[in-house]
């Protein structure tokens, strides 16, 4: 089974920190403690609009944080000017609106084959590993895999809008998605909407190499610290992963 990485996505220490100015909290503070709690990553979206992660922030990140950082970017030239300069370990391209509050669905791969390919081809040549977010649909990952981008995060926010059994086709989807994927030859990723309570079954899918988890860690360090809610989300997917194990012959 594949070993399942844990990125923390530090995006709302900023969005906190921004709220009044000055420089407290500080998200690269948060990316220290995250790595001393287990994370495997630092994650972090500069929006076009920076509402949260700022350019120095990208910077400081850049320079001072030991994990590989996964930096957030709509496909744009001035993301893929800033992405080139930084030169960070991962690049995820997502659809950026400047009117919504988070990534809502997947990057279009399929119908902007010819817009994404450069963007795609430059940052690869800089040695920059390219993820794609998009939905579990066979098409989209069809595209990444002829774009060449080696990495694939599947948007898991409409697994985690839904309960209970309604939201059995949308893991089923994910799942399919995850062995697709991999069978294609990319790595997959997933995230969006994860929390303690429902990051089981997506964790115990065997395929998947890594999840990117910002919003609910944020929001539970407010009640039991960062370290601890980083920590607890670590047990969760290590228990699911270990559950997947016993039941494989
Ligand atoms: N992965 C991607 C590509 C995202 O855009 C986001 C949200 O910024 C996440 C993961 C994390 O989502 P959440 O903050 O809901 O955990």
């Amino acid at each position: 089974m594949t070993p399942l990485r844990l990125g923390v996505n530090i995006d709302h220490v900023a969005t906190i920190r921004n709220a009044r100015g000055g420089g407290h909290p500080d998200p690269v503070a948060a990316a220290k403690l995250a790595a001393h709690a287990g994370a495997d990553g630092i994650t972090a979206h500069l929006r076009e609009d920076r509402r949260h992660i700022t350019d120095t922030d990208i910077i400081r990140l850049s320079e001072e944080i030991d994990l590989p950082l996964n930096l957030e970017m709509a496909a744009t030239d001035e993301m893929l000017a800033i992405a080139l300069k930084h030169r960070p370990h991962a690049a995820c391209i997502v659809p950026e609106k400047r009117e919504e509050r988070t990534t809502e669905g997947g990057l279009d791969a399929a119908g902007q084959h010819n817009r994404l390919k450069r963007f795609v081809d430059q940052l690869s040549g800089a040695q920059i590993r390219v993820s794609l977010f998009v939905e579990a649909d066979e098409r989209q990952l069809e595209a990444a895999r002829s774009l060449g981008a080696p990495v694939v995060e599947l948007h898991t926010g409409d697994y985690a809008n839904l309960e209970g059994a309604a939201r059995e086709p949308a893991l089923q989807s994910l799942i399919d998605a995850a062995r697709m994927g991999t069978a294609m030859g990319l790595e997959v990723h997933a995230g969006h909407g994860l929390t303690t309570a429902n990051v089981g079954p997506v964790a115990a899918i065997p395929e998947l190499a890594e999840l990117n988890i910002g919003h609910y860690l944020i929001g539970e360090a407010v009640f039991v610290g960062l370290e601890e809610a980083i920590r607890r989300m670590r047990n969760a997917m290590d228990d699911a992963r270990l559950s997947t194990q016993s039941v494989r012959p």
